[in-house]
């Protein structure tokens, strides 16, 4: 009696290991997880201090549907000073996470069968939230020469005219690969010429340790025009609990957004949004404390990656994540139907470590690890890797 959209949708990979994962440490087993996909610190004291006051204030009922005013001015603010954007407030829509976010934007510009491009490797719910929402996701192939960043003519060869949309996930999960300016422009010239639009998935775009992170619509005002910014403070505030993130999008697009999160859930908790205020607007360095933690753990960890021979990877340049091949091992342990799924098992299993199977990113011969976890944990994490391959 399920609705059929149901038939074709994969519960979450990653949420699915978490909860494994908690089941296996509460009976006292040492695990050691490199699965998890959220800051380990905590969320800044001015934001949850924000969120105290907006209580005893009693800023606790129903508010715009696209937000509150004071959190859509930070995130304007935001959105000119550090991606060089200008957008009017009824540009912004703020909803409960990125996810949401995603998919209000996904209820407002595809009819049934429209096609949406996804790049592999891609963030495990896209597909799903296309299938959801009555589209088809079209899973393009990328290299790994060019750090499986889609390039204009992987894109080009997909498009149909049935393509309404293109992920672009910057820096990206799992990969945490940076696009530069001009690989951005390349894709923007293919995208106006076809007449579809991008989301720009900027969830990640604090975590990043090149200086050259380029917002999308950024590059002109076309590009402003066809591009849907996402954001949150999820991953650069350590707010994955409070459920913000947003859109940024042209007028139109916006007023399709907000209304559609008008009827499904009117906004986001009013609380988190003050939070988000204070987050924005007073926690800047906190902010810089975390990423430059999360470079040094970077660091430290390719170091140990590179000591183990049949392993590679993608160099990260953002996001908290590396994207393993492991596919020199494929011969090495016995599976059936997914080796990264059959990998990651015996990992957990006998390394005692819980990464994600490349298969949940659409890529079978990679894992993923993440290094938002304690430094110590981490290199241990990789030390009880690299001793389980040597002893296959
Ligand atoms: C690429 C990407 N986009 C969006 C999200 C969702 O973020 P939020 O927690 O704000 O919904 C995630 C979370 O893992 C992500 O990795």
């Amino acid at each position: 009696m399920l609705s059929a959209k149901l038939k074709n949708i994969t519960p979450s990979f990653t949420i699915g290991i978490s909860t494994k994962v908690q089941q296996l440490k509460q009976q006292g087993i040492d695990i050691i997880s490199l699965s998890i996909g959220e800051p380990d610190f905590l969320t800044p004291e001015a934001a949850k201090e924000k969120a105290i006051e907006a209580i005893h204030l009693n800023k606790t009922k129903y508010d715009a549907a696209s937000g509150l005013t004071d959190l859509r001015k930070a995130i304007q603010n935001k959105l000119l000073q550090e991606n060089n954007v200008s957008y009017e407030l009824d540009e912004i829509v703020v909803s409960n996470g990125a996810k949401h976010a995603i998919t209000n934007t996904l209820l407002a510009i595809l009819d049934y069968g429209d096609e949406v491009i996804i790049p592999k490797p891609f963030w495990v719910s896209y597909p799903e939230m296309v299938k959801l929402v009555g589209g088809t996701p079209i899973l393009l192939d990328t290299k790994k020469e060019n750090q499986f960043k889609a390039t204009p003519q992987d894109i080009e060869s997909v498009i149909t005219d049935r393509t309404k949309m293109i992920f672009i996930t910057n820096p990206s999960n799992p990969t945490g690969a940076v696009y530069t300016k001009e690989e951005l422009i390349a894709i923007l010239d293919i995208c106006l010429k076809h007449n579809i639009y991008i989301l720009a998935d900027e969830i990640y775009e604090k975590i990043c340790y090149t200086p050259s992170f380029t917002s999308i619509a950024s590059l002109s005002s076309e590009a402003k025009d066809i591009t849907i910014t996402v954001n949150g403070l999820s991953k650069s505030a350590a707010m994955t609990g409070w459920r913000i993130g947003y859109t940024a999008s042209n007028k139109e697009l916006a007023k399709a957004i907000a209304s559609i999160q008008g009827h499904l859930v009117s906004h986001p908790s009013t609380i988190s949004q003050w939070a988000s205020v204070a987050a924005l607007t007073e926690c800047h360095d906190q902010m810089q404390e975390m990423i430059r933690t999360y470079k040094e753990r970077r660091d430290l960890a390719v170091i140990a990656l590179n000591k183990i021979d049949s392993l590679s990877y993608i160099y990260p340049d953002g996001a908290f994540y590396i994207f393993i091949d492991a596919s020199a091992l494929r011969d090495k342990i016995q599976w059936t139907d997914s080796f990264s799924i059959e990998f990651s098992n015996m990992l957990l299993d006998k390394a005692r470590v819980a990464v994600v199977p490349g298969i949940a990113f659409g890529m079978d011969d990679f894992i993923r690890i993440s290094y938002a976890c304690d430094t110590n944990e981490l290199l241990e994490g990789i030390r009880r890797i690299q001793q389980f391959i040597e002893n296959l």
